[in-house]
């Protein structure tokens, strides 16, 4: 299977509406990028990684480099999707400039097809400066998790009608600057909606509506592996419990000497 790529994610969008919506999910791991790669459009390595995989409380403290060797695993482990790396806080912002000195980076040690990053308006400059020198940016809109201190919290946005404004100019801002596609996350559905219309790239929503191009979930959250999800998640399995089961099982076995058995053991020729 011949790897999908960013033009062909952007022309799945044609006259204003993406017929099958595009499949994305979070892909932290190589295994876990083989399991995903041969059901979905695009894998994200999203700087989520923090909280998912290194527990930590936000994603502010994800560095480049956490992204840069999770990025080259999930690459590693697919052949099919289009594979994505957040940059993260602090990694880009200050100029285009440095946001070229990061993604390229992304781009080289990772063989990531595109890098994302969060914001509109602010963001635009970058996006085109990057998107000139050959690194294809997704953006990403609405509740953007980097700027929690700014938003005071993770509450869905865009109730005011001031804010609704500032969603969909960011939207448009990112679209026209060059992004090839854009994530629109934790937003009232009218707004998700609004900027999938009036936008020519795909819209990829979480948190937003089924209307947009496509959806994307953190892939932990869908699998429940957390107890604790935000509402727009829906859980589609139970792997934390199934996992609990099996290592109660495991522990069981190890303290009542049933493992290793027989099968598991080995034995001097006879
Ligand atoms: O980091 C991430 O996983 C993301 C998605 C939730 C869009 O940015
Ligand atoms: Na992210």
């Amino acid at each position: 299977m011949k790897r999908l790529t960013v033009p062909k994610i952007k022309r799945r969008k044609f006259e204003g509406k993406t017929e099958e919506p595009l499949v994305m999910l979070t892909a932290y791991t190589a295994r876990q990028a083989q399991l995903l790669d041969p059901h979905c459009d695009m894998l994200l390595v999203g700087d989520s990684l923090g909280q998912v995989i290194y527990g930590l409380p936000s994603t502010l403290p994800v560095t480049l480099d956490m992204m840069c060797a999770h990025g080259a695993a999930v690459v590693r482990g697919s052949y099919h999707s289009v594979v994505i790396v957040d940059m993260p806080f602090g990694a880009y912002e200050a100029s285009p400039q440095i946001a070229f000195e990061a993604a390229s980076r992304i781009m080289a040690e990772t063989g990531a097809a595109a890098v994302k990053l969060e914001g509109g308006e602010a963001m635009a400059e970058t996006i085109a400066f990057l998107t000139a020198r050959g690194i294809p940016v997704m953006a990403h809109v609405g509740l953007t998790p980097q700027a929690v201190n700014v938003l005071g919290g993770y509450a869905a946005r865009g109730r005011s009608q001031q804010e609704h404004e500032k969603i969909i100019r960011d939207g448009q801002a990112v679209s026209d600057a060059g992004a090839f596609a854009v994530v629109v996350e934790g937003v009232i559905e009218p707004i998700a909606i609004a900027l999938t219309q009036s936008v020519e790239i795909p819209v990829i929503g979480i948190g937003a509506s089924a209307q947009c191009d496509g959806q994307v979930l953190v892939t932990e959250d869908m699998l429940g592996m957390f107890e604790r999800v935000p509402r727009f998640v829906k859980k589609y399995d139970d792997i934390a419990g199934m996992i609990e089961k099996t290592v109660e099982t495991y522990a069981r076995e190890v303290r009542d000497r049933s493992f290793p058995g027989p099968e598991q053991t080995y034995q001097p020729k006879k």
